[in-house]
């Protein structure tokens, strides 16, 4: 199993640039599935969750051509309408194909996700959402089977009791081949849903309100070809400033979009941090030790739960106290036990963590549990004294797109080792 060694201690100076989003392109390539003509895209990120979803739909019949970060994804001939067990328990963004196949052939078959390391996660959501729009579900063998009586989705007024972002875009490309009008209401706003949207409208999709808590989807009986371009991954952005926040440095993003990070800019400025922004590239400076900051995970445009574990981090070593509380998940706090390895002061009271800065923290060797846990264990292995070994991160594979080779260029002394 891979782990990195990192020798803490250095500042992170320098520029990186940011890859494409891993939420964008996950369900951005799932839209290929609603149109037998070619979706041409660009700027995706080279993950392994990108990997996985792409050997699904190469199961499924989807025939995919790689140059670099484009991709050109062809779902003329689709044969097989299932999502197996062994992919979405790797990975629960698989359950993005629900909606595409249902709408377009009437009929699929997608393993449940079952629980995973930050919560049970169910999703009840997208399954009342697709009976809504007159899909017949039964949940056979631990597998969701939809199938459509007449082969059409029907529009549909639907809300969602609570926001969900995979929710929102399964349900918005099944309703974009479905028949009549669906209304989402109490949709997810998130940056991602807005950029699904971009690429189904390119597609020919009917699409107005995404980005809004109400989004409309007047359904079409075909969609076209398209070409595409993945928005920035905000979720890297914030993990690299968060990483030069707690090191100490001078970093500057490019390819990188700063109004979808106001929450983690604000919050960085509070911690301390001098930010400047200049079209697509994001600074952030910081030259002393940061100031703890609050922290409350709730549905964009609020803090993202994403980012909550990276800010945990640089909390363990702030001046102050802090208070991180975790509304998405219940159970995401997994991290918490790694950094008191380091020496972090942190207590945690339900969905509750009361962190108190300590000056330095010194290395050990930890374990990833999750993606965004993992991010969070590198964060605190640069700030630390010593060498910290973070253990599992194929974790960190799934959504980072070369973090070590990122960081190296920054100055940061990490290395993977086997
Ligand atoms: C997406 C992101 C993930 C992020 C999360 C919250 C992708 C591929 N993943 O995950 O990185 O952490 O949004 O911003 O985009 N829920 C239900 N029933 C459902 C669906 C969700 O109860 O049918 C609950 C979940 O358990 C959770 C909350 O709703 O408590 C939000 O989850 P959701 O937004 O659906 O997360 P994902 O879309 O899976």
């Amino acid at each position: 199993m891979q782990k990195l060694s990192i020798q803490g201690g250095n500042r992170l100076n320098g520029e990186v640039r940011i890859s494409g989003a891993k939420n964008a392109a996950l369900p951005i390539l799932c839209a290929s599935l609603l149109s037998g003509d070619p979706l041409q895209l660009g700027n995706v990120p080279e993950l392994n969750d990108i990997a996985t979803m792409r050997k699904l739909l190469e199961q499924m019949g989807v025939v995919i051509e790689t140059n670099g970060s484009q991709m050109v994804l062809s779902a003329a001939h689709i044969g097989k309408l299932e999502a197996p067990y062994d992919m979405v328990k790797t990975m629960r963004a698989a359950i993005l194909v629900l909606g595409p196949l249902t709408a377009r052939f009437g009929e699929a078959m997608v393993s449940l996700p079952g629980g995973c390391a930050i919560g049970s996660r169910p999703v009840d959501l997208h399954i009342k959402g697709l009976q809504a729009m007159g899909a017949e579900i039964h949940i056979e063998h631990g597998y969701i089977h939809a199938k459509v009586p007449g082969g059409r989705l029907k529009g549909a007024r639907i809300f969602f009791d609570l926001v969900s972002v995979t929710g929102t875009e399964n349900l918005m490309m099944a309703a974009a081949l479905a028949d009549g009008l669906t209304v989402l209401e109490n949709a997810a706003r998130e940056p991602e849903v807005v950029d699904l949207a971009q690429c189904l409208i390119a597609m020919g999709a009917k699409i107005e309100g995404a980005g809004s808590d109400t989004i409309s989807i007047t359904g079409v009986k075909k969609l076209h070809g398209a070409s595409h371009r993945i928005m920035p991954d905000r979720i890297e952005s914030g993990t690299f400033l968060v990483a030069a926040a707690a090191a100490g440095g001078n970093v500057t993003l490019t390819d990188a979009r700063a109004d979808i990070l106001e929450n983690i800019l604000e919050k960085l400025q509070e911690a301390g941090a001098a930010i400047k922004v200049s079209g697509s590239t994001i600074s952030l400076q910081m030259n002393k030790r940061p100031i703890a900051v609050n922290v409350r995970t709730a549905p964009y445009p609020a803090f993202p739960t994403d980012m909550q574990a990276q800010f945990m981090a640089m909390n363990t070593i702030a001046e102050g106290s802090a208070m991180v509380v975790e509304t998405i998940f219940e159970n995401r706090f997994m991290h918490v036990q790694e950094l008191r390895r380091l020496g972090a002061q942190i207590e945690v009271e339900g969905n509750t963590a009361v962190i108190k800065g300590c000056a330095q923290l010194e290395g050990a060797t930890i374990m990833a549990t999750d993606l965004r846990a993992s991010a969070c264990l590198v964060i605190a292995g640069l700030a630390a004294q010593g060498e910290t070994i973070v253990d599992r991160i194929y974790h960190l594979d799934r959504g980072y797109e070369h973090i070590e080779t990122k960081l190296s260029s920054l100055g940061a002394q990490i290395r993977r080792i086997k």
